[in-house]
């Protein structure tokens, strides 16, 4: 029976209330120990009728067994009547090891047991309660936040229960589980207590357990009569959960011998399969009768699952016992495990009873954290591995062994303890190519923190200390360093682009290696040392490598940089085309901690392409993963993208109240390329905004820094920004460059570019050709805006010469097809030009399609394009339940009633860019 808590219960039958009728939802119940946690759960679970109801528990465990938490809830629910994509499917099979395959992705599980759930709530309202999620291994923990966040339209409630916050669910709503109220503590207490009650001593047990429940109820019991009728004195200044504990001691320590040993047992076996527990007592001599005094003492029961009376005498057991008796009783247990079936836990159990250092131990373990890995469960294989070093003898293996626990943890997303490790490891480190291995992981640490000003000389140097032992990986580590300092930017410390560049021509491939990192190099360090069209061939090479590669795999490590490369040789259609595959293999794997930056890649073309609505949409899509993953793989980019998007649209206010924000992290990061971006977009918008001279400090920074890729895209701006304000050596220093580049690469937009500039530069009779010739490349370019902005300037360029007719019909054009690319800035500026040649430019209706959320959008465009709800939900990482819900505010919101009316009415607003 439950005392109080009518808020809680309220909360809770509200949850269900919702669930039943299709709106998921999630809680976290927090509160220390013994305050009724779990009390709750079980009345949210006896409260839920007509629910199927999945459990799981979060075990106290040293080391950590991947996906234990979600096996067992996943056991409970029926396998979904459509299987699952092959993706999913092959996932949770690895990770529950089911079958054996490629280690995957650690979101993709979780978007595998979100279909599972939602497949189950189909059938019938579904109730998940994770007690002790404090406990939860955190494969476990990331899938499972993973779903809460990404629930929605489903009948499924998420119900955890955990005494502190864990960080895997932060975020998640929460309900604080307070003590009871004075009243019900005082109730509880006169329920649970025999004979009289001195009013004083109630009052004083009921303050000083601030109505805690298991202190209510365990702390009397250590209390003779006596005691209780004269008064209550704590017996020591400890908190209240150390209290409790003491006081399951004192009984603990009243029960016979055998007994405490079972017990100890008992608490060493994290699992509690009490066909194992009842082996190791028999190997240590333990009879059963010694379960009836436990049981009767109201601590453990045994029957077909170990149970403790509370977490907290399994703790007080575990605890208290000597060194000496707790390996016994792991020893026991190891001996108890059959080595076939659970080769992990009896490594583990070896691991607590060795008494010291122990290579077998420690190389048993090392396969352990093998097996972990291939299951994708990192965070597990690290663990292995730190314990594995822990009991390594010699000192050089202990160091390797801590490097790959480090090389795990980072995989896992645990940046912190991955640094943690690294630093333990490298002093023990004296192989110089081990020495090599720990720059070049914390050099991996510093790019997954946020790339860094200081990263590229840490991976430059790795590379250096391997160059005469292994040149592989002397030029994996090199193109490393130019990926990070492409990052670092102007904010590198100690080693520059020119540096790394310079190093890789000087440790050239073995001839006739044309792998993508390879050719990568190549180009790029042909591109910093011996200039733009020496870099073009290799370059190319990489891209079309690239784009042919059957492999399927889901990420290339370098593909970022190819995706730059093409930017840089303004090749559009190489460019958009590795944009897409990135997207398109990371979103059909499921590789949730690529896709927010192959996003951003592909928003970015897509925004360049004119089609803006499908450009922010990524963004949005990139931010939502973002959120539901927890944590960014590239810290600022959905930021910086959103920016541009802003920018483009040349909202001026917006964008002049995050640009600083965006360039001030950017900067506390030393992610210098993020400081460029965020002036380019600057750019763009003063462009649009038509302050030249505002436009031109900003560009003029970046043409000077010349970065790779915004360094040349700059430039057609650069020219502009610089012949509006008079700065004719400017204009012409940057032509010229536009000029190298452009000729060497031949391609349309690079071209279609070069004509727009030249044609601003040139006396009058010779600029009319230049437009008509910009226009004609850059209307096969696929860069619609600045084919927009051809028209733009080439119209302005009309007026001035008071061909009125010709001026207006561009600026027309110019004005509609930046108006419907979103450019609303640059759509002015056409506009107000309009309006001098004594024409009004006509605004566009409305799209209905901007009353949709972005969300929306991207349901109802892939639902246009033919896609089934499952196959939408696949794609957005969503449940087919959610889809049919966002669907149904789409046809509302746009007054259709049909799949088949969707195209019409978002197709002629896609038409309109195209
Ligand atoms: N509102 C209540 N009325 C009466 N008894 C309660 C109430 N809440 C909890 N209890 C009892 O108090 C004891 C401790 O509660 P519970 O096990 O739910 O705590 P918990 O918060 O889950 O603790 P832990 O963090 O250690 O798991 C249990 O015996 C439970 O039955
Ligand atoms: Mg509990």
């Amino acid at each position: 029976m439950l005392f109080g808590r009518d808020r809680e219960r309220e909360e809770l039958d509200g949850l269900l209330r919702s669930a039943r009728d299709g709106r998921s939802g999630v809680l976290v119940l927090r509160g220390e120990p013994g305050v009724g946690k779990t009390a709750l759960l079980d009345h949210a679970v006896e409260s839920a009728e007509g629910f199927r109801v999945a459990r799981a528990v979060g075990v106290e465990s040293e080391g950590e067994l991947a996906f234990a938490a979600l096996q067992q809830l996943c056991s409970r629910l029926p396998d979904p009547p459509d299987p699952l994509p092959d993706p999913q499917r092959d996932a949770l099979g690895v990770a529950f090891g089911l079958t054996t395959g490629h280690s995957p992705e650690r979101f993709l599980i979780g978007l595998a047991v979100l279909s599972v759930l939602s497949a189950a709530a189909d059938e019938q309202p579904l109730l998940c309660v994770v007690d002790d999620a404090h406990w939860l291994d955190r494969a476990s923990a990331q899938a499972l936040a993973f779903v809460a966040r990404r629930l929605l339209a489903d009948r499924v409630a998420l119900l955890f229960a955990s005494r502190g916050r864990n960080g895997e669910l932060a975020g998640l709503p929460e309900l604080v589980v307070p003590g009871l109220g004075e009243d019900d503590a005082r109730a509880l207490l006169a329920a649970t207590t025999e004979g009289a009650l001195d009013a004083r001593v109630r009052d004083r047990i009921v303050e000083e357990t601030r109505g805690n429940p298991l202190a209510l109820l365990e702390l009397p019991r250590g209390l003779t009569p006596a005691e209780l009728a004269v008064g209550f004195t704590p017996t020591t200044g400890l908190p209240l959960s150390g209290r409790i504990e003491d006081s399951f001691l004192r009984r603990v320590e009243e029960l016979p011998s055998d007994t405490r040993r079972l017990l100890l047992v008992a608490s060493a076996d994290r699992l509690g399969d009490p066909i194992k527990v009842w082996r190791a007592a028999e190997l240590l001599g333990i009879g059963p009768e010694a379960a009836a005094s436990a049981a009767d003492g109201d601590l453990l029961d045994i029957d077909t699952e170990v149970r403790f009376r509370h977490p907290l005498v399994r703790s007080a057991v575990y605890r208290s016992a000597s060194l000496a008796e707790r390996r016994e009783a792991h020893q026991a247990l190891a001996d108890a495990t059959d080595p076939g079936q659970d080769p992990d836990r009896r490594a583990w159990h070896t691991a607590a009873a060795a008494p010291g250092p122990d290579e077998g131990v420690a190389s048993e373990l090392e396969r352990s954290a093998g097996r972990a890995q291939e299951r994708g469960g990192v965070a597990a294989a690290a663990v292995f591995l730190e314990r594995a070093a822990e009991l390594t003898p010699d000192a050089e293996r202990r160091s390797l062994r801590l490097l790959l626990a480090a090389a795990s943890d980072l995989s896992a997303g645990a940046n912190e303890r991955a640094r943690r490790l690294l630093e333990e490891s490298v002093p023990g480190l004296v192989d110089p190519a081990a020495r090599a291995r720990a720059m070049r992981m914390e050099g991996a640490i510093r790019f997954a923190d946020g790339r860094g000003s200081d990263t590229p000389a840490l991976l430059f140097d790795a590379a250096m200390a391997v160059r005469d032992l292994d040149r592989d990986l002397a030029r994996n580590a090199l193109m490393q360093s130019l990926e990070a300092a492409m990052w670092a930017g102007q904010l590198a410390t100690g080693t520059t682009l020119q540096d790394a560049a310079q190093a890789a021509l000087e440790l050239p491939a073995p001839p006739g290696e044309a792998t993508v990192p390879s050719l990568l190099l190549d180009g790029y360090s042909k591109r910093l040392t011996a200039g733009y069209p020496a870099a073009l061939d290799p370059l190319r090479h990489a891209a079309d490598l690239y784009l042919g590669d059957v492999s399927e795999r889901p990420v290339l490590t370098w593909d970022g940089m190819v995706w730059n490369a093409t930017g840089e040789l303004f090749d559009f259609e190489r460019h958009i085309a590795v944009a897409r595959r990135r997207v398109r293999l990371a979103r059909e794997h499921g590789a949730l901690s690529f896709l927010p930056l192959a996003l951003c890649c592909l928003a970015w073309n897509e925004r360049l392409a004119g089609r803006i609505d499908a450009a922010e949409s990524f963004v949005s899509e990139a931010e939502e993963i973002t959120a539901a993953t927890g944590s960014p793989t590239m810290p600022g980019a959905n930021e910086i993208m959103r920016l541009a998007m802003l920018a483009w649209r040349g909202r001026e206010e917006e964008v002049r109240a995050v640009a600083p924000a965006v360039t001030a992290e950017a900067v506390a990061r030393g992610q210098g390329l993020g400081v460029t971006l965020a002036q380019f977009c600057l750019v763009t918008l003063e462009l649009g905004l038509g302050r030249y001279e505002e436009a031109l400090i900003a560009a003029r920074d970046i043409y000077e820094q010349d970065p790779l890729y915004p360094g040349s895209i700059i430039l057609p701006d650069t020219i502009e920004a610089a012949v509006r304000c008079g700065d004719s050596d400017v204009a012409q220093a940057a032509l010229a460059r536009l000029s190298e580049r452009a000729l060497a690469g031949g391609t349309p937009w690079g071209l279609g570019l070069l004509a727009r500039s030249r044609a601003l530069l040139a006396p009058d009779e010779e600029a009319e050709p230049l437009y008509q010739e910009a226009l004609e490349h850059l209307g096969r370019s696929g860069v619609t805006t600045e084919l927009a902005r051809a028209r733009l300037l080439y119209g302005e360029w009309l007026r001035r010469r008071r061909r009125r007719r010709d001026a207006r019909m561009q600026l027309r054009l110019a004005h509609d097809l930046l108006e419907a690319t979103g450019g609303a800035a640059f759509a002015h500026r056409a506009s107000v030009e309009l309006m001098a040649t004594g024409e009004r430019a006509r605004t566009r209706v409305a799209a209905t399609r901007d009353d949709l959320t972005p969300q929306e959008q991207q349901v109802a465009q892939l639902a246009a394009e033919g896609e089934s709800n499952a196959e939408i939900a696949a794609q957005l990482f969503i449940s087919p339940h959610t889809v049919a819900y966002h669907l149904r505010k789409v046809f509302s919101k746009l007054g259709v009633t049909s799949r088949g009316q969707l195209a019409a009415a978002i197709g002629h607003h896609a038409e309109a860019v195209g």
